[in-house]
């Protein structure tokens, strides 16, 4: 569980960025967090993954409050950020993974290495070089990083946001098989789509949670999204246009397979009565 109770934050010379925030993240969910440019999104990452200190509230960590034992911390949290190329280190990709594996036995690293790529489905790029790659690539590669980590909680801040549309899909969906495996995850980002893919959404504003959307409450809270500058995704706008119009379909994925199945199936029944 990640517990923020109550924190507050500005930077030196900068207005306050968080005003008494509170939530909390439950082990095994998916949170995404919007809210507009500036509004503190990557601050809240920064703060609870250690890498900017905590000055003014608590951020729990299973129980653990960073203020009292930050190393513990970061060893159960991995974040990625948006862009890759700020990331890398090494050109050769065996060598940018095992530099944060320093101490493990060289057995150790190899079976790390050989299983984070493969959740990314980057295993035949063991030994290529990063350059070579598509930022895409690139990006799942520094999420294979984190996952050799090892850590419990991955905060994803903007993960897709400079990567085309094939590649922001296959992101999307190591992140829902990340959740599958049991990783607790926090998507902080203000494009639609990574929205449905999530348990609860957060929408930051004014230094706080203005809002929480849950998962089945997305088509008929939709229109919030609109207010904070967030693309209604194209998905929900028709099920809830659909809504509107008396055809309430319950969607589990958002996808539009599974809208037309739905929609066989309303059709079906209807013809039976
Ligand atoms: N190191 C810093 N020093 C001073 N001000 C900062 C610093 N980092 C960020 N800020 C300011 O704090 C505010 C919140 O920044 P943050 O990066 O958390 O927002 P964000 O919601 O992630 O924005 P974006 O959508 O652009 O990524 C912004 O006004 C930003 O200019
Ligand atoms: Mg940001």
């Amino acid at each position: 569980m990640i517990k923020l109770e109550n924190v507050s934050f500005k930077y030196k010379n900068s207005d306050n960025i968080l005003n008494n925030l509170n939530f909390e993240v439950k082990d095994g969910e998916i949170v995404a967090i919007v809210g507009k440019n500036g509004s503190g999104k990557s601050t809240i990452g920064k703060l609870i993954s250690g890498i900017i200190k905590l000055k003014e509230g608590n951020i729990f960590i299973d129980d653990v409050n960073i203020k009292d034992d930050i190393k513990s911390v970061r060893n159960k949290i991995g974040i990625v950020f948006q862009n890759p190329e700020n990331q890398i280190i090494f050109n050769n990709i065996y060598e940018e993974l095992s530099f944060s594996l320093k101490g493990l036995e060289k057995e150790k690293i190899e079976e790390r290495i050989d299983d984070s790529l493969k959740k990314v489905d980057m295993s035949e790029f063991k030994d290529s070089d990063l350059y070579s790659l598509s930022l895409g690539q690139k990006q799942r590669i520094m999420i294979s990083e984190v996952l050799a980590k090892k850590p419990k909680y991955i905060i994803f801040d903007e993960p897709t946001a400079m990567i085309d549309s094939k590649g922001k899909e296959i992101i999307y969906n190591i992140i829902k098989d990340l959740k599958k495996e049991g990783y607790t995850i926090i998507c902080i980002t203000n494009v639609a789509d990574e929205i449905l893919i999530a348990d609860r959404t957060l929408i930051l504003d004014d230094g706080k949670i203005a809002h929480e959307i849950k998962k089945d409450e997305l088509i008929e809270k939709s229109n919030i999204l609109k207010q904070f500058d967030i693309k209604e995704p194209v998905i929900l706008e028709i099920l809830r246009k659909l809504k509107e119009n008396g055809i309430d379909l319950k969607s589990k994925d958002f996808t539009v397979d599974e809208l037309i199945e739905n929609l066989k199936g309303k059709l079906k029944n209807e013809k039976h009565n």
